[in-house]
C-alpha cells in the first residue's frame, strides 16, 4: 500500500485505528467483562497442576469464583462452590453443595479450558479454529508439565499486554532479541490471522549464541520442533502461547479494571524429562522469561508506561494500526484482526467506542 495523505486517512478502511478510550473507559471495561470474558473459552490452568484424583485449583473468570477438580476420568469445573476443603485435596461428594457445573475441556497441550457461557456455541477446537496447528505436534505429542508459575499485577489495560505479544516493532526495545534474533528470517516471519480474533506468528531460527553467556538450544527441544525455533499463538482476547526452543510459556490475563490487569505466567517442560533436561529447560526459560530474565520484565515495564499515558482523564488519542507489509512481522494485520473481532463482540466501533 502506498503512503497515505490526509485525504486517504479520512477515507480509511475500518479498524485501521483505535481510540485510546478502549484502554481507559470504565464503561468499555464493564462491557468487556460481560460480553467477552463471560462468553469465551478461558485456558485457566494446566492439567499437570491437578495431578492426583481430588486435586483442585481455584481461579476466577469475570469475577466469578471457579473450582477445577481432577475427578480421575475427567476434569470438571464448577462455579461458586460452597467448598470446605483442606489445601490440595477435598472430599467432593461430602462438601460441594449448590454447585453449578461449567463447560470444561482439556485441549491444546493439556490446558484446562472453562467457559462461563451456559450454552457455548463452539467447542474449544472450534473456538481456536486452527490457531494451534503450528505447534500441535510439539505440544500434543508428549505429556507436558508446569515447572514455573509467577504472576504480575500491572497498572495497565489487559489489551496492552496482548498488543505487546502481537506487535513486533517493540522488539527493538529488547536488547537480547536484537542481538540473537534480527536476521532475514526474523523479518520474513508472518502474522497469520484465524477466525475469532486469533493470530499466530510463524517461526524463524534464533541464534542464541550471539548473546554473551547464552548457549544454543538445539540439543533440547520439543517433539517435532526443529532446533532453535520460536512460534507464538496469540489467542483472543488475552492469552498467549510461546514456544521458544526448549521452553514453552503461556500467559493468561484477568482484567481487574480499565487500568489494572493480573497476568499469570507458566513455564512448561515434558513430563518425561530427565533431571538434567528439566534443569536445562528451567535455566533456558528463566534466563529469558523469568522475573530476572532478559525479556519479560522489559515488556511489563513497557506496558506499565503505556498504561500511564492512557489513564481515565488523559487526552483521547487515535492509535493507528495502518502498517501494511504483506503480513510480515511489522505489518499490523494482527492488531487490525484482533480489534475487528473485539469490536464485533462488543458491538462497538473501536475508533469511536463510546459513540451512541
Ligand atoms: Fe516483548
Amino acid at each position: 500500500m502506498p503512503p497515505r495523505n490526509h485525504k486517504s486517512w479520512l477515507a480509511k478502511p475500518p479498524v485501521e485505528a483505535v481510540s485510546s478510550e478502549i484502554y481507559s473507559s470504565q464503561k468499555i471495561y464493564e462491557e468487556e467483562i460481560k460480553k467477552i470474558f463471560a462468553k469465551v473459552w478461558v485456558p485457566l490452568i494446566h492439567k499437570s497442576e491437578i495431578k492426583e484424583i481430588g486435586d483442585y485449583r481455584t481461579s476466577q473468570i469475570a469475577f466469578q469464583n471457579i473450582l477445577i477438580v481432577n475427578h480421575g476420568d475427567r476434569v470438571r469445573a464448577y462455579i461458586n462452590p460452597g467448598v470446605r476443603g483442606v489445601a490440595g485435596n477435598i472430599d467432593i461428594t461430602l462438601t460441594m453443595d449448590n454447585v453449578k457445573e461449567l463447560y470444561c475441556e482439556v485441549k491444546h497441550g493439556g490446558m484446562v479450558w472453562v467457559t462461563l457461557d451456559p450454552n457455548p456455541t463452539m467447542s474449544v477446537e472450534e473456538w481456536t479454529c486452527g490457531a494451534f496447528d503450528c505447534i500441535a505436534d510439539a505440544i500434543d505429542t508428549e505429556e507436558m508439565e508446569v515447572f514455573h508459575y509467577h504472576k504480575a499485577i500491572i497498572d495497565t489495560n489487559y489489551k496492552l499486554w496482548h498488543d505487546t505479544n502481537s506487535e513486533f516493532y517493540h522488539d527493538f526495545m529488547h536488547y537480547f532479541n536484537r542481538v540473537s534474533g534480527f536476521n532475514d528470517e526474523y523479518f520474513a516471519r508472518k502474522n497469520i490471522p484465524f477466525d475469532n480474533g486469533h493470530v499466530n506468528v510463524s517461526s524463524f531460527t534464533v541464534n542464541y549464541t550471539e548473546y554473551d553467556g547464552f548457549e544454543d538450544r538445539g540439543e533440547l527441544s520439543f517433539p517435532n520442533l526443529p532446533p532453535n525455533q520460536w512460534y507464538m499463538v496469540d489467542l483472543f482476547p488475552g492469552f498467549n502461547f510461546n514456544l521458544r526452543g526448549s521452553a514453552y510459556r503461556s500467559d493468561s490475563v484477568t482484567p481487574l479494571g480499565p487500568n489494572k490487569v493480573l497476568i499469570e505466567f507458566r513455564g512448561y517442560g515434558l513430563r518425561k524429562d530427565t533431571k538434567e533436561e528439566r534443569l536445562t529447560r528451567i535455566k533456558h526459560h528463566n534466563s529469558i522469561w523469568g522475573p530476572f530474565g532478559r525479556n519479560l520484565h522489559e515488556d511489563l515495564i513497557g506496558v506499565a508506561g503505556q498504561g500511564t499515558t492512557m489513564r481515565e482523564g488523559t487526552e483521547t488519542r487515535r492509535i493507528l494500526h495502518g502498517r501494511h507489509e504483506n503480513g510480515t512481522i511489522h505489518d499490523e494485520v494482527g492488531m487490525r484482526h484482533y480489534y475487528k473481532a473485539w469490536g464485533d463482540m462488543l458491538g462497538v466501533n473501536p475508533e469511536q467506542p463510546l459513540a451512541a
